[in-house]
């Protein structure tokens, strides 16, 4: 009898949905196959919407048709995102510019989908041109059609674990993405899709509610079950009050919003996912949901980073073995500079010079020596991303004439000579082929000592966490201008604040901004960036877009070190970038417009980009001794960290 009352009770609060389903074989999935019968009905219900549109011309009822169309999918768009990622970035929500599918031999996609009808629809006032209209719907339409197959996703082995799973990927989507003006670039209606997606979740948790085999379950576990379906209500109904409350665009205040809602309700979807007992997905993600803070350093996992031949056996000596050689300069051909010579710890693991000295101190190399902090979180290296993993990038700089004109055959018979050396390598790779020392144990070290270098505890890492005197209210101000106004966040997307994307974290954004050559913004640099490696036009001028995490250590900015004040950099962007500032960027990929942001405004993006720096992990870097050569006095005087 308790039970049924505490059932009832439950029910009731989370939802009841009235639709009868054929009853599920397996409890374990039974909010899956409620699930995927709701995804069916709202997919329907879009392309409804979408059908309707296309019996009409005139524009407020278009905008009106496009507008409920969206709310569906951003219901949904957890599911379809998670499943049907590639269409959804390509063809769905693509992007307004073209783009190259790199898992497609870098077909060119143009603008299509939800993004271009919005275009077609909200750019300009003109009438609108049907012809042009209505085939970018029916071709929207096309690709939703696939999503209709329920056998897909009984293929994949969906579970209710799993679902919950999804909602917190969207949780982290919503952050990262969805507030920040990813898309919905035109209308701005960023925050009220937001809502549609919390709605989404909402109607998810009621399916677990209506899972007739808890009544099975022990009445104290039914307890505890109907306690945080409760709490998980009620983080939904107030993240949705709190967006009913303001949808402006731009001054929704996404920071506090994702401080009070976003992260309490992945809490909450947690403690959910433990109290009804389901199992976790082995899945291999980027991101550890079990993760209380889904935007901290614990939430990310290295190995879903690092090349597939990465193992943990003996780390911490490979990563010891790793630091010596970083600063040790016998690396280089002429024995004077160390990794640390560029990458200098004092200086944010960058050298502080708008390119870096080339050797024999002869004029300077091609580029500004990046800093080199969560590399661990990053699948793509250099800023023309020619090299995929660490292991890789140690070999291209060793062997590069102008940083450190050496070899990797050169430098393992080099230490060789090192009694010392050969008893860490012993050590570091015991059981394999490094231990005698080989080219590819020299590169693994040191990238596995490259990975510790995280950057995860700055002033907004702790606001994030709980520390509300973390930051002032400018500081605060300025994430919100950072991630809405100005349209940063739209590319350097919390919480790495760099280009690799969340939540899913597989691909690596490369961006036209048109960096000028100099700070005098006079003329477009020359160097054409990822054009090089792919030979694709859209790609003149691309680089990877970099992490604005410890920004404050590291000037100056930019590929070719243009910049040397924050303020400069803000300005750049204020202007519209290199097409803003008067350049030929056909291809730029940032808006051209001016952002309006008046002083002070600026002033608060720059505050709030010094609070990201964390250089804890650099200070304590430099080894306080080298390995020795034996009674080689010459090597053994060599300088730690190198010259330069
Ligand atoms: C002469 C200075 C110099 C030296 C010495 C040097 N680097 Fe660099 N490093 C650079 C420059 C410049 C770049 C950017 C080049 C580019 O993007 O084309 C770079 C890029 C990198 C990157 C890519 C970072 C990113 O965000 O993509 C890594 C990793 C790196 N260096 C590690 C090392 C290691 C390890 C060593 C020693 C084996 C080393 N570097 C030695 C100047 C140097
Ligand atoms: C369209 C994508 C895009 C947008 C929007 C964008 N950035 Fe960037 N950002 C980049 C790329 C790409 C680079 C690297 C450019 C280069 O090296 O020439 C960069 C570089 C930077 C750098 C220098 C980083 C370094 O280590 O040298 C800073 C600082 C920065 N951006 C801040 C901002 C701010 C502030 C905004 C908003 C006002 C913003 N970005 C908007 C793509 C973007």
């Amino acid at each position: 009898m308790r039970n049924i009352v505490l059932l009832f009770l439950f029910f009731g609060l989370v939802g009841f949905t009235t639709r009868k389903i054929v009853a599920p074989l397996n409890a374990e999935v039974y909010a899956s196959n409620r699930t995927i019968q709701w995804f069916g009905e709202e997919l329907y219900a879009l392309n409804q919407e979408l059908n309707t549109a296309l019996s009409t011309s005139d524009r407020s009822t278009l905008q009106l048709q496009y507008r409920k169309a969206r709310q569906h999918y951003k219901h949904i768009e957890f599911w379809v995102e998670y499943f049907y990622p590639r269409p959804a970035k390509f063809y769905i929500n693509g992007p307004l510019v073209p783009k190259y599918d790199e898992a497609f031999g870098n077909l060119r996609i143009e603008p299509n989908g939800f993004q271009r009808i919005e275009e077609i629809l909200f750019a300009s006032s003109e009438s609108i041109d049907t012809s042009e209209l209505y085939p970018e719907i029916r071709s929207l339409q096309q690709h939703l059609v696939p999503m209709f197959s329920t056998n897909y996703y009984s293929k994949m082995g969906i579970s209710d674990g799993m679902l919950l799973e999804m909602c917190q990927i969207e949780l982290h989507r919503i952050a990262s993405l969805n507030l920040n003006g990813y898309d919905a670039t035109i209308t701005k209606d960023n925050i009220i899709e937001t809502k549609a997606c919390l709605e989404g979740i909402q109607k998810v948790i009621g399916f677990f509610g209506d899972n007739p085999s808890i009544a099975n379950k022990p009445e104290s576990e039914i307890v505890s079950i109907v306690a945080v379906s409760i709490q998980l209500q009620m983080e939904i109904d107030s993240a949705i009050a709190a967006i009913d409350r303001n949808t402006n665009y731009d001054s929704f205040n996404r920071l506090a919003f994702i401080r009070q809602h976003i992260f309490m309700l992945n809490i909450s979807l947690i403690d959910f996912h433990q109290v009804l007992a389901l199992p976790w997905s082995n899945r291999m993600q980027a991101l550890d949901l079990k993760q209380r803070n889904l935007f901290s350093k614990a939430a990310y996992n290295p190995s879903y980073f690092a090349p597939y031949n990465f193992d943990t056996t003996l780390l911490d000596k490979k990563v010891a073995l790793g630091r010596l050689l970083f600063f040790d300069p016998i690396l280089s051909g002429d024995g004077k500079r160390s990794c640390a010579s560029c990458h200098n710890p004092d200086l944010g693991f960058g050298d502080g010079q708008a390119k870096s000295i080339a050797m024999d101190k002869n004029g300077i190399v091609a580029r500004n020596a990046p800093p080199l902090f969560n590399l661990a979180y990053a699948n793509s290296f250099f800023d023309d991303g020619r090299a995929f993993s660490l292991e890789e990038q140690v070999s291209e700089v060793l062997h590069n004439k102008v940083e450190m004109r050496s070899s990797l055959k050169e430098i393992c018979e080099k230490l060789k000579g090192s009694d010392e050396y050969q008893k860490l390598f012993a050590e570091a790779f015991e059981g394999s082929s490094g231990a005698t020392i080989t080219a590819y144990a020299v590169q693994r070290a040191i990238a596995a000592y490259e990975r510790t270098l995280t950057s995860f505890n700055s002033r907004f890492d702790q606001y994030l966490a709980g520390n509300a005197k973390a930051l002032t209210p400018r500081e605060h101000n300025g994430y919100n201008l950072f991630a809405g106004k100005a349209l940063c966040g739209s590319c350097h997307f919390l919480p790495l604040f760099s280009g690799i994307t969340p939540p899913f974290y597989g691909e690596t954004e490369f961006e036209v901004i048109g960096t000028p050559e100099t700070s005098d913004n006079k003329a477009l640099d020359a160097d054409s960036g990822r054009c090089k490696i792919t030979k694709r036009d859209l790609h003149l001028h691309a680089f990877k877009t970099p992490t604005v995490r410890n920004i404050a250590e590291t000037a100056p900015y930019m590929h070719n070190g243009a910049y040397t004040k924050l303020e400069d950099v803000v300005e750049f962007y204020h202007k519209g970038g290199g097409v803003g500032l008067g350049f030929n960027v056909p291809n730029q990929t940032l808006p051209f417009d001016s952002l309006t942001l008046n002083a002070t405004e600026k002033q608060d993006i720059v505050l709030f980009m010094k609070t990201l720096s964390d250089v804890s992990a650099a200070q304590k870097q430099k080894p306080k001794r080298l390995p020795s050569f034996g009674n080689n006095a010459a090597l053994n005087a060599r300088k730690i960290g190198g010259e330069y």
